[in-house]
């Protein structure tokens, strides 16, 4: 496939082109400027976001283009840019006044901003869930924009301690509720553990995360990762439910017992899991994998080997993908593939 650019600019040299190319090197994506108007064909199709300038938009208009959504008129020239908005269904950003509002198109639109979601659900208690999202958080981070670690379980604990960085300074949860809207780039406030961002639990009262303020977060880490991991533990609430609804992949740990099958098959019912994907942790008399996926009705992507020392290490705060569990890692290794591959995200 073709290197394909985030973002297709149409504009003249000029403060508007000026001000387009400096938005998009500071969100750090690509951009296409095409100023010769038989060369646009290809990158109109295939760019995530089209920003035409004001001063090209007349022409571009006279080729008659096939009508694409995610097209911008970008300027300060008020008339030119009502005139123009319809024939070229584009929206109008009027500058300098809609500075943000170009951001924010410039972050929903690009391929980063359709980086994963995967959010992990514990099919009972104790099942491996947050080892799971931690250990999928840390080999993700190996991707270009690393990856984020978010805790969505009010009474897990705090997710940090599993990563060793209940000591780590920067932001956590209650720094954070009040978030809405769009956010800015969180890196460089939050601990980060082997390249994961991480948004932990704090210590102390159990937080009531409220959907909004995790919404925003998603979203802010999302342009800014390559992979982003909720960890929805057991719990229910609201926070819970919007973790689901922000994911592109669900996975519910289930241990492989008649028990765990129940439990597992309850909480499918209780969070109204659309597509849910079975990782599995063995249990004692546990059935066999295509028995659980029968009986919980869904598809097994993964099992876990049962590895001794990963409590242990938890225990000690090191990071599950860390150190000798090598068949640990590897099962999460070939997991994580298999989430990341189909999101195009190269
Ligand atoms: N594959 C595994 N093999 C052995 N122990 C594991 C495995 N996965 C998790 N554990 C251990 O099980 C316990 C519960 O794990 P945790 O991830 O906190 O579960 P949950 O988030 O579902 O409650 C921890 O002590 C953890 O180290
Ligand atoms: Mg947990």
């Amino acid at each position: 496939m073709a290197e394909r650019s985030d973002v297709l600019v149409v504009a003249g040299p000029g403060d508007t082109q000026d001000l387009i190319l400096s938005a998009v090197a500071a969100h750090e994506l690509g951009a296409a400027v095409v100023t010769d108007l038989e060369q646009v064909a290809g990158p109109w199709r295939d760019a995530a976001v089209v920003l035409v300038a004001d001063d090209q938009a007349r022409r571009l208009a006279g080729r008659a283009l096939p009508h694409r959504d995610g097209v911008f008129l970008v300027g300060t020239d008020v008339g030119t840019l009502s005139a123009w908005s319809t024939p070229l269904s584009a929206r109008v950003i009027p500058l300098p006044e809609g500075a943000a509002w170009l951001a924010t198109v410039l972050v929903e639109g690009s391929s980063r901003a359709r980086s994963p979601v995967v959010v992990v659900l514990g099919g009972s208690g104790g099942v491996g869930a947050s080892t799971l999202a931690a250990a999928l958080a840390q080999l993700g981070a190996d991707r270009p924009q690393g990856a984020a670690l978010v805790d969505v379980d009010p009474l897990g604990g705090g997710i940090d301690l599993l990563l060793g960085a209940e000591q780590t300074r920067g932001w956590r949860w209650p720094r954070l509720n009040g978030a809405e809207g769009q956010l800015g780039d969180l890196r460089a406030h939050l601990p980060v553990v082997d390249r994961v961002s991480v948004v932990s639990m704090a210590r102390g009262p159990a937080l009531d995360l409220a959907r909004e303020p995790l919404a925003a977060v998603v979203a802010g880490l999302r342009s800014w990762h390559s992979l982003v991991v909720l960890d929805a533990g057991r719990s229910l609430g609201p926070a819970a439910r919007e973790a689901v609804r922000l994911s592109t992949r669900q996975l519910l740990v289930v241990a492989s017992g008649i028990r765990g099958v129940a439990a597992a098959r309850q909480t499918v019912a209780a969070l109204g899991l659309e597509s849910p994907e079975l990782v599995l942790r063995r249990a004692p008399g546990g059935l066999p994998p295509d028995l659980v996926a029968e009986a919980v009705g869904y598809p097994v992507l993964a099992r876990l080997p049962e590895e001794k020392a990963l409590a242990a290490a938890a225990e000690r705060g090191e990071p599950p993908a860390r150190g000798s569990r090598r068949r640990y890692r590897r099962v999460v290794a070939r997991l994580l593939a298999e989430l990341v591959e189909e999101a195009g995200n190269g």
